[in-house]
């Protein structure tokens, strides 16, 4: 047995036979050392679209390409070992076609060996998440505020606040759900919908602003550390990452502008030391 094949990566059946069983943590990460991090305590890592906004200080994830999510996809790959990896297909990449989806998707798996993909879209794309399912493609839904579609939906606002709109929601959830993805991301849905999304379908939800109603929790890692330009009301900060580099980078600052950095001689008595 090689080295890689003794190591245990969690995968898409795993995630699934999680339904109503012990919650899921999954987490973004775009880079081989924070993948490793986030890779100690989470279940999932998702390679984001929101790389375009976190990394690349994009406006929405609609210019994100394929080539962006794949270069980063397999620094993640290097960075993690025990997490199930799920790599975003970003917008144009498989709406136009089931097959179109196929080709997109294959060359996210042959190009960064991640375990799944996640596409957004309900009803509209369950034919499509069949057609990846059947053919060995695992597939991570999205449904609630969908932001790629951004253009379409005109802002990101909360789902379903009131009872009269959560049947196109329901529906949503229950068309992944029967076309065979393994897990679905519920996002900025009110708590009672989340609830009747999670009892109502066989598959883990997993919940962006949608409150602890879901199997699972999701978040993007800039955003909790504190490190985002702008976050979303419902995230909860677990760091304050923002202001400790800042201070950080003064600090390097000053000691450059006032000759106070180390030199090469500082350098030797600590290597003695
Ligand atoms: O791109 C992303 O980070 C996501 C999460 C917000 C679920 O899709």
């Amino acid at each position: 047995m090689s080295v890689q094949s003794a190591i245990k990566r969690k995968t898409a059946p795993d995630i699934r036979a999680r339904k109503n069983g012990e919650p899921i943590v999954m987490l973004t990460s775009y880079h081989a050392h924070t993948a490793a991090l986030v890779d100690r305590h989470c279940d999932v890592i998702l390679v984001g679209d929101s790389l375009g906004n976190v990394m690349h200080g994009l406006e929405t994830t609609v210019p994100v390409t394929l080539d962006m999510m794949i270069l980063q996809g397999r620094a993640v790959m290097r960075g993690s070992k025990h997490a199930l990896v799920v790599v975003d297909m970003p917008f144009g990449s498989y709406e136009a076609s089931k097959e179109q989806a196929f080709h997109s998707a294959v060359r996210i798996l042959k190009e960064t060996h991640c375990g799944a993909v996640k596409l957004e879209g309900g009803v509209r794309m369950a034919e499509t998440v069949a057609f990846l399912s059947e053919r060995g493609v695992p597939v991570m839904g999205h449904i609630g505020l969908t932001p790629q579609s951004i253009n379409t939906l005109g802002s990101f606002r909360a789902q379903g606040r009131d009872a009269g709109s959560w049947d196109p929601i329901l529906n949503d959830a229950k068309a992944i759900s029967d076309a065979g993805a393994f897990s679905v991301v519920v996002e900025a849905v009110a708590e009672p919908l989340a609830r009747k999304i999670t009892e109502t379908i066989a598959i883990p939800t997993i919940g962006i602003g949608a409150s602890a109603a879901c199997d699972g929790q999701v978040l993007v890692l800039e955003d909790m550390l504190g490190l985002s330009p702008r976050t979303p009301k419902f995230v909860r900060r677990y760091g304050e990452l923002g202001p400790a580099i800042e201070a950080a980078v003064k600090g390097y600052a000053d000691d450059v502008r006032s000759r106070a950095f180390p030199g090469p001689e500082h350098v030797y008595d600590m290597k003695k030391s």
